[in-house]
């Protein structure tokens, strides 16, 4: 049984498969753990738990916000931590340049529930708010710059991939012409644009009209398919021999990287032959957990890959 403090409760966040991403990263006392999105810690805090009070925990975010979260975890935890504030992309390409070794990653990708719930941050459709979506709030590019900045041609392109939106050429359109007349400030604003841009039919379809719009937007603003790309390798650089690296991923894009990375870096042996994926327990009491995927792999040691044995499965 966990120490009451370390129990997710102690954050705002429901950690998305725990039970699945402690099992795969099987961290144990004396080990080195990172935690590649730390948000409001909710996993990390299960993680330093299985550190039993001797290893250490690295945090990283690029979003500066989350410090209380972090202040309150070290305090609790017992364990050695430190915070690194920065784009995973830049942060472990550096530690992995600096010989830090780790045996447990973990990256937990996307947006927090903090971030999402925070009107003020732009994430949210059904919120009017700023225009931003940054996760990092002192990053230049903007949801509201590529929205009043960005040729047609290009927001087509991001609406079309990163949000499979069908209409994305209406909608391209439809923002041109708006923005000829006044740009977008707010996130309410865009909404009203999509909706105008798509047909009747289509605005009572599945989900909201702007949801597919609202999600290439923030994949674009925070480049965070380019980030994913970068990390990967870096990540299984830093990873000691056994050590392993568990990517919970939300929408098939991401997914689709983590699964050909995986299978693509040598010395890695994929712990998971399909995405593990919640429960419907799981996903009835966090609906927000609905499209999540984790993906795990073990670095293999010299010995294992010249005698071409794959890692046991669970330790
Ligand atoms: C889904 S939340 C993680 C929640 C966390 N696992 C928990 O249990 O509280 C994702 C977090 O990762 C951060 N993040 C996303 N992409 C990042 C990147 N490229 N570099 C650093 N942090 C990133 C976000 O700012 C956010 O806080």
């Amino acid at each position: 049984m966990l120490p009451n403090v370390l129990q997710p409760s102690a954050t705002d966040h429901v950690p998305v498969l725990a039970a699945e991403v402690r099992e795969s990263l099987a961290v144990r006392p004396g080990q080195t753990v990172v935690d590649a999105t730390f948000g409001a810690g909710g996993h990390a805090a299960l993680l330093a738990a299985d550190l039993q009070g001797r290893g250490k925990l690295i945090a990283i975010d690029r979003d500066p916000t989350v410090r209380t979260y972090f202040e309150r975890l070290e305090k609790r935890s017992g364990v050695q931590a430190r915070l690194l504030r920065g784009d995973f992309s830049v942060v472990l390409p550096q530690l992995a340049a600096n010989g830090v070794q780790a045996d447990a990653i973990l990256l937990d990708l996307g947006v927090s529930s903090m971030q999402l719930d925070r009107p003020d941050r732009g994430f949210s459709y059904s919120v009017d708010a700023p225009l931003d979506m940054r996760m990092d709030t002192s990053q230049d590019l903007t949801a509201s710059a590529i929205v009043n900045e960005w040729p047609e041609r290009e927001l087509v392109t991001i609406f079309r991939r990163y949000g499979e939106e069908r209409y994305a050429r209406q909608i391209g359109r439809a923002i041109l012409r708006r923005r000829g007349e006044q740009p977008f400030e707010r996130t309410g604003e865009l909404v009203d644009t999509i909706k105008g841009a798509i047909p009747a039919p289509a605005r009572f379809g599945e989900g909201h009209p702007a949801k597919r719009v609202f999600q290439a937007l923030r994949i674009a603003v925070n480049d965070e398919l380019g980030s994913l790309e970068t990390a990967l390798p870096a990540a299984l650089e830093m990873l000691r021999p056994g050590g392993r690296l568990a990517v919970i991923a939300f929408h098939s894009l991401e997914d689709r990287i983590v699964k050909h990375r995986l299978r693509g870096l040598p010395g890695l042996s994929v712990l998971t032959k399909k995405p593990v994926v919640p429960s419907l327990l799981e996903v009835r009491r966090n609906p927000r957990a609905r499209s999540a995927r984790l993906r795990a792999a073990e670095r293999l040691s010299e010995a294992s890959i010249q005698a071409g044995s794959a890692p046991a499965r669970a330790r």
